[in-house]
């Protein structure tokens, strides 16, 4: 079974065995049931990391990536990430010290810098941004300033279905034109969910295709 919000820390908790990203994660999206026992997994981060170089041609390794949030949703992503080889991961939240402690957690996986917004003015710009805080699902924006914004770069929404939200709005008005929402990591952690129940990885594209709004 494939597990969405609010369900996934319960789904979690219930698990016999769970790989090492859903550990990190702390959350589960995906399970199966062999021999009486739940195997619990969690593909929301390797959908992420197959959308955005796949799908949207950004490979990462050697670029500077940033990722806004320390939650559930950037937990996830955190180690799909590093195992994407960037030449910098840094990751920003409100409240720092979650932001410091998933830093840590990942420490002998790959360096990953933990700041607060208002650092992030002096770090210059990144070559990919991703959106992994809540804050679009309330209409908000995270407090982030244009300039980590490069042009030929990319903002990632992990929202879905929202149209041009806050912080897509702020990259497309510092110049940003690769603009994305979730809709692709959506499609493609269940494409990884069902190569996982069922040894066949269905294709994305027309179902990506079919659930895309455009972003105006
Ligand atoms: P999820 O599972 O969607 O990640 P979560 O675990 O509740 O949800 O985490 C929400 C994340 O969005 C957190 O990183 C939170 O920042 P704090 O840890 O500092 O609270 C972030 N967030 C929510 N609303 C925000 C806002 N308006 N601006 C910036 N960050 C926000």
């Amino acid at each position: 079974m494939n597990v969405t919000a609010p369900f996934k820390l319960k789904a979690f908790a219930m698990a016999d065995e769970r790989s090492e990203r859903a550990a990190l994660a702390g959350a589960v999206n995906a399970m199966k049931f062999e021999g009486g026992r739940i195997l619990a997994d969690n593909f929301d981060g390797i959908g992420l990391v197959r959308d955005i170089e796949i799908n949207l041609g950004l490979p990462m390794s050697g670029k500077r990536v940033l990722m806004l949030g320390a939650g559930g949703a950037a937990r996830g992503a955190l180690l799909p990430f590093l195992e994407a080889r960037p030449a910098e991961l840094v990751s920003a939240n409100r409240d720092v010290a979650k932001a410091q402690a998933l830093a840590a957690q990942v420490a002998g996986r790959g360096a990953v810098v933990a700041c607060g917004y208002a650092e992030l003015e002096a770090m210059g710009r990144f070559d990919l941004v991703v959106n992994a805080t809540s804050a679009s699902l309330t209409g908000d924006l995270p407090p982030v300033p244009p300039s980590i914004f490069r042009p030929e770069g990319m903002a990632y929404e992990l929202a879905y279905g929202k149209r041009l939200t806050p912080f897509l709005r702020l990259a497309r008005n510092a110049g940003v034109r690769n603009l994305a929402d979730g809709v692709g990591m959506l499609v493609e952690q269940a494409a990884e969910a069902f190569a996982w129940w069922r040894g066949v990885r269905p294709d994305t594209r027309p179902v990506i295709d079919r659930l895309t709004v455009p972003l105006d």
